[in-house]
């Protein structure tokens, strides 16, 4: 009996690839860059499963394209805004994605972009390694403290408790706002639940750690960005249109707030001409925060156990649209 087949939209870790293919008939998108749309679309006919990025868009298009067979879509992601989720149950096909294994790296990614923001360590590496230092100036590289500040974290999942946990060592005081109040959470740590406009108010550094939906998308405005502090520090670690860019742009260069290090932008990646690259206080990395050894590689295999358990029609490990999962 031929076996399944299922597309792979990257290269994961090596036994993980080893694994898929001992038990599918595996295709394999090996280039660095993701697959054109109309690459993808023609790679999805007649497959059994796709282990997918956020870079693809599942959308029912593709779902059509792909045929009635199609059992699973397995994301290597905890972030879903890619998928059509709604058709995917509407078709009975079970999503995947890899969450709980990235949420310490995460928040330890968060840490490390505010604390690099803050202190302007990316910026003064910098000026170190294009040899511009002359010598040790009292005024030079001023930044904000980070202990004993108020952190304002928008979107109380777990990503946003582990980055709360961490704000403890610093004796930072914690406001939080999400849709949804946590008084679990508030047991385990001292931290204060405020409607949005007061934590923007009140906060010295906000942090963003919601999904991307219809209700986030530019949650992050002007109006916004005018309520923060002078001196405030915007991190974004959720998704790039959860801020909206050109505002970012003009509150950093007019100095609305002091400065913003973002793992994510809108588009992904970042333009070449877009301005905010030229600010100094604009920090960038290209959407790293799970980026560590450990969990890619514990992302990878949940994504290729996923994939392979959706098309024997086995329950997924970890399923989005639990309604429909086997
Ligand atoms: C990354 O952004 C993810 O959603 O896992």
């Amino acid at each position: 009996m031929s076996k399944p087949k299922v597309l792979v939209t990257r290269k994961i870790f090596p036994e993980w690839i080893d694994y898929i293919s001992k038990n599918a008939e595996l295709d394999l998108w090996e280039d660095e860059l993701p697959p054109p749309r109309d690459i993808l679309l023609n790679k999805v006919k007649g497959v059994d499963g796709i282990l997918c990025l956020l870079t693809d868009k599942i959308d029912p298009e593709l779902m059509d394209i792909a045929g009635s067979q199609l059992k699973v879509i397995s994301q290597i992601a905890v972030g879903f805004d890619n998928i059509n989720i709604d058709e995917a149950t509407k078709r009975k096909i079970p999503v995947g994605n890899t969450p709980d294994v990235l949420t310490s790296t995460t928040a330890d990614a968060t840490w490390s972009l505010l604390m690099s923001i803050a202190r302007r360590i990316s910026e003064s590496e910098r000026f170190v390694h294009n040899n511009k230092w002359k010598t040790w100036h009292p005024l030079h590289f001023l930044g904000q403290d980070i202990y004993n500040s108020t952190l304002g974290i928008i979107g109380m999942g777990r990503i946003g408790y582990e980055v709360a946990k961490r704000a403890i060592g610093f004796d930072c005081k914690i406001l939080y706002y999400d849709v949804n109040r946590r008084l679990d959470l508030e047991e385990k740590l001292p931290m204060q639940y405020v409607d949005l406009n007061t934590l923007l108010k009140e906060s010295d550094i906000v942090s963003l750690h919601t999904v991307l939906n219809d209700d986030t998308y530019h949650l992050i405005g002007e109006n916004e960005l005018k309520l923060m502090k002078n001196n405030s520090i915007l991190v974004n670690v959720s998704r790039g249109p959860v801020v909206d860019t050109k505002a970012l742009y003009r509150a950093l260069k007019d100095k609305i707030i002091w400065a913003a290090a973002l793992d994510v932008t809108d588009p992904e990646p970042i333009l070449k001409d877009d301005p905010l690259l030229q600010l100094d206080n604009c920090l960038i990395v290209p959407h790293i925060a799970s980026a560590s050894y450990k969990t890619r590689y514990e992302m990878s295999r949940i994504s290729a156990q996923n994939l392979i358990n959706g098309i024997n029609k086995k329950t997924l490990l970890t399923c989005i649209n639990p309604e429909v999962n086997y």
